[in-house]
C-alpha cells in the first residue's frame, strides 16, 4: 500500500527548444522548464520511476500508468496496479527519435513510418515496430513487435526526457473501466496502489491514441483513436490505409489479443450501458423492454445545434424513476464528444445510476474512436 500523492503541475510552464543538429528538429527538441514547483514534481516522478515504481502521468489522450519500459520489475507493477491481464501488451512511450532508435533492432526506423513520424509525432499516434532484446517480453507479451508512441503532452514529454529511458504506459484506469481523462479519475481507481499521480489537468483529446500497423500491407489502423483515419490516410504511403473490422478481419489478429478490446471487456462503468445507435437513414424507433428494474437512469447525450448547452439536467420519469442527463459535447463536433465521453460515463457512475443510455454519433473523424469505445462499453446496442 502507498499513500498516493497528487502533484499539480502547469503544462504551460513547459516549453521545447528545437534541435539544430538532427534532421528531426521538432521530434528531437529538448524541454525548457523554469518553474520550481513543476521541476520538483518532475524530479519526484523520476525518483519513483528510477525505483521501478509505476505512477500516474497526464498525456494528451488519456492519463497513463507509467513505469520504466526497459525494466521487467517496473513493468510488473503496471500489471499489478491496474489488474491487467498478462497477455495484453503495453505501449512504450518515447520523447525523441534518438530514444526510438535506441530500442529498435540496428537502430533502424522502418521506412514506412518516416513521413508519418515527421507529420504526426509527437501526438496521439502509436506505431507497431519490430521489437528488440532491450524490451522485456512482459511489455510485448511475447509478440515480435512492440507498440511505440511519442506523446505530445508537455508533461509526459518532459518526464520521459528527464528519465532518459522510455516509459511503458497503458491507460491509468482499473482494467475494464472507462479510461481516465482527469487526475481524479486515476486517484479514484488506483489510490493506495501507486505512490504518485502528476495532475496536469484535463486531457485534451480524451480517447486513446490511434494504433497504426504500417508493417502490414496495406497499412492498417488496429485501434481508431485521437488521430483520425481521414487525416492519417492523407499521409505519404497511407493511400490504401484500412481500418481493422471496418475494412478487413484477420483470424491471426483475432486470436492474439494485440488489437485493443478484441478479447477483454473494456471501458465499462459499473452501470449497464445501452448505446443508442442512430442510423442516419433509419428513423423508426425500435422498442425494447428490459426485465430488470431501474430507478436511477443516466443519459449521456450530445447538444443539438441551437439547443442551449445545459450540461446536466434531472427529470422524474415517474414517482419512482429519476433520470440524470449529462452532455458529452456538441453533435457535429466529434472532437468535443471524444473529450467528454469517458468523463461522462464516470460522472454517471459517480451518481449511482443503474443504467446508462448513451447517444451514438456518426463515425466520422474522432467519431470512429468514440463509437469503437462505446460499442465495447455497451451491454446492448439499440439501432434506431
Ligand atoms: O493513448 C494511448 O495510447 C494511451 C496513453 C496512456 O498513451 N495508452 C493506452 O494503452 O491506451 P492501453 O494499454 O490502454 O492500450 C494499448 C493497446 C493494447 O490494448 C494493445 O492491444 C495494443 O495497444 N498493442 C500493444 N502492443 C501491440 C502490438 N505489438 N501489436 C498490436 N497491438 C499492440
Ligand atoms: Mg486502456
Amino acid at each position: 500500500m502507498f499513500k498516493t500523492e497528487v502533484y499539480k503541475v502547469n503544462s504551460s510552464n513547459f516549453s521545447f527548444r528545437k534541435s539544430t543538429t538532427t534532421d528531426f528538429p521538432e521530434q528531437n527538441a529538448t524541454c525548457v522548464l523554469n518553474n520550481e514547483n513543476d521541476q520538483a514534481a518532475i524530479n519526484k516522478a523520476v525518483d519513483w520511476l528510477k525505483k521501478n515504481e509505476a505512477i500516474g502521468v497526464p498525456t494528451e489522450t488519456v492519463y497513463g500508468l507509467a513505469a520504466n519500459a526497459l525494466n521487467e520489475q517496473a513493468v510488473s507493477k503496471i500489471f499489478a496496479a491496474k489488474n491487467r491481464p498478462q497477455d495484453n501488451p503495453l505501449i512504450v512511450h518515447v520523447s525523441s527519435i534518438e530514444m526510438l532508435k535506441s530500442i529498435l533492432p540496428d537502430r533502424k526506423v522502418p521506412e514506412v513510418y518516416l513521413p508519418i513520424i515527421r507529420q504526426h509525432w509527437p501526438g496521439p499516434l502509436t506505431i507497431i515496430v519490430p521489437t528488440s532484446d532491450l524490451i522485456p517480453s512482459s511489455v510485448t507479451c511475447g509478440h515480435p513487435t512492440v507498440a511505440v508512441r511519442f506523446p505530445a503532452h508537455p508533461v509526459a514529454r518532459s518526464l520521459i526526457e528527464a528519465c532518459g529511458f522510455p516509459l511503458a504506459a497503458p491507460s491509468a484506469n482499473s482494467s475494464g473501466k472507462p479510461s481516465p481523462t482527469l487526475a481524479s479519475h486515476v486517484y479514484h481507481d488506483l489510490q493506495g496502489r501507486i505512490p504518485m499521480i502528476i495532475d496536469g489537468g484535463p486531457c485534451n483529446v480524451g480517447v486513446e491514441s490511434t494504433v497504426l500497423d504500417g508493417l502490414r500491407s496495406p497499412p492498417a489502423i488496429l485501434r481508431p483513436g485521437g488521430l483520425t483515419y481521414e487525416t492519417l490516410k492523407q499521409s505519404d504511403g497511407m493511400e490504401n490505409l484500412q481500418v481493422y473490422r471496418k475494412h478487413f478481419v484477420d483470424k491471426d489478429l483475432e486470436m492474439a489479443p494485440t488489437t485493443p478490446g478484441m478479447k477483454y471487456r473494456h471501458y465499462s462503468p459499473e452501470a449497464m450501458v445501452i448505446l443508442i445507435d442512430r442510423k442516419a437513414d433509419n428513423d423508426t424507433t425500435a422498442n425494447r423492454s428490459f426485465d430488470e428494474k431501474f430507478d436511477h437512469i443516466g443519459m449521456l447525450r450530445t447538444t443539438k445545434d441551437g439547443e442551449s448547452e445545459v450540461w446536466e439536467s434531472i427529470a422524474k420519469v415517474d414517482d419512482n424513476v429519476e433520470c440524470i442527463s449529462l452532455q458529452m459535447g456538441r453533435r457535429g463536433h466529434p472532437e468535443e464528444v471524444a473529450r467528454g465521453m469517458f468523463k461522462g460515463l464516470r460522472d454517471l457512475d459517480g451518481r449511482s445510476v443503474d443504467l446508462i443510455f448513451v447517444e451514438g454519433i456518426p463515425e466520422d473523424k474522432e467519431g470512429m474512436a468514440v463509437m469503437n469505445r462505446l460499442r465495447k462499453a455497451a451491454s446492448k446496442i439499440v439501432e434506431i
